[in-house]
Order: C-alpha cells, then sequence, then structure tokens
C-alpha cells in the first residue's frame, strides 16, 4: 500500500479558530479525518504531521528519505511564502510532493501571491477549503499510479 504524509506547517493547529471567511470551521483534527477517510477508498496509507516548528518540519522531510513514504501533501502556511529552507528540504526529495492551500492565497495579500515551494512540488491546489486536501490527495495518489 502506497504512504502519503500529510504536512501541516505554522498555525495550521489553529484551523476552527482562525478566519472563517479564508479557514472555514473545520478543525485540523475534522480535516484529517475527512483526509483519512478518502485514503481508505483510495487504499494508501496517510500519516499526519504538524508543527511550527520550521527546523522539526524540515526535520521531518529530511526523514522521508529512505523511511518508506511514497508521497507528500505540504501546507506549509506562511512558510510558503518565505522559507528557502523548507524548499531546500523539499528539492532533495525524489517522491512527489502536492502543495495545498485551504485559501485562495492569489486572491489574498500580494506577499501570499508567491510560493518559494511551488518550484520543488508537482502542482499546487489553492482556495478549496478542506477539499484542496483532499484535491491534494487525490492529485498524489494519481501521480504515484502513473509512475
Ligand atoms: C494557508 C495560506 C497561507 O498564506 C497562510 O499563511 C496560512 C494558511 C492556507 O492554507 O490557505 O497559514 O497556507
Amino acid at each position: 500500500m502506497k504512504r502519503i504524509l500529510v504536512m501541516h506547517g505554522v498555525n495550521l493547529n489553529m484551523f476552527g479558530k482562525r478566519d472563517p471567511k479564508h479557514y472555514g470551521t473545520e478543525t485540523l483534527e475534522d480535516i484529517n479525518k475527512k483526509i483519512s477517510m478518502l485514503a481508505e477508498t483510495l487504499g494508501v496509507e496517510v500519516t499526519f504531521f504538524q508543527s511550527n516548528h520550521e527546523g522539526d518540519f524540515v526535520e521531518k522531510i529530511q526523514e522521508v528519505h529512505g523511511d518508506g513514504t511514497d508521497g507528500i501533501i505540504i501546507n506549509a502556511g506562511a512558510w510558503t511564502h518565505y522559507s528557502y529552507a523548507i524548499m531546500d528540504a523539499l528539492a532533495i526529495l525524489h517522491i512527489p510532493a502536492v502543495e495545498v492551500h485551504m485559501s485562495n492565497v492569489h486572491a489574498r495579500e500580494p506577499f501570499r501571491h508567491f510560493s518559494v515551494l511551488s518550484g520543488v512540488t508537482r502542482g499546487s491546489i489553492a482556495g478549496f477549503g478542506a477539499d484542496s486536501y483532499l484535491l491534494g490527495l487525490r492529485a498524489v495518489v494519481d501521480l504515484l499510479e502513473g509512475e
């Protein structure tokens, strides 16, 4: 069974308390449950990781080398827009990573329009709330099936 790691970055543990206009009202736990349900339907295994510490996030990406993970879904939160450290960590990987965002970052403040991660991920999905993760999961599974 293919193994997919879902990575949630800084402040994403606060979903449910953040501005509902951008992030809805679901908690991270609710979102993870939805992802797990779809994973079961698609016949893949998902694990989750959330951190507010950039170094821990980078170390988790480094751990993926050789631990049997087949693909990554990543929402790096605000790090998306400036973390060259996370970009460099992702660039070393040989497995597909798909970037997701709950909000439509392109319709928000200018600093959110640019992702330093987009150049090292296979594609990005933004603006569909929790469904962005579900679309991301489908995208990773499709990529793995095409290999
Ligand atoms: C986010 C968008 C980022 O700009 C923001 O900093 C977040 C969440 C999203 O899921 O829409 O924390 O990644």
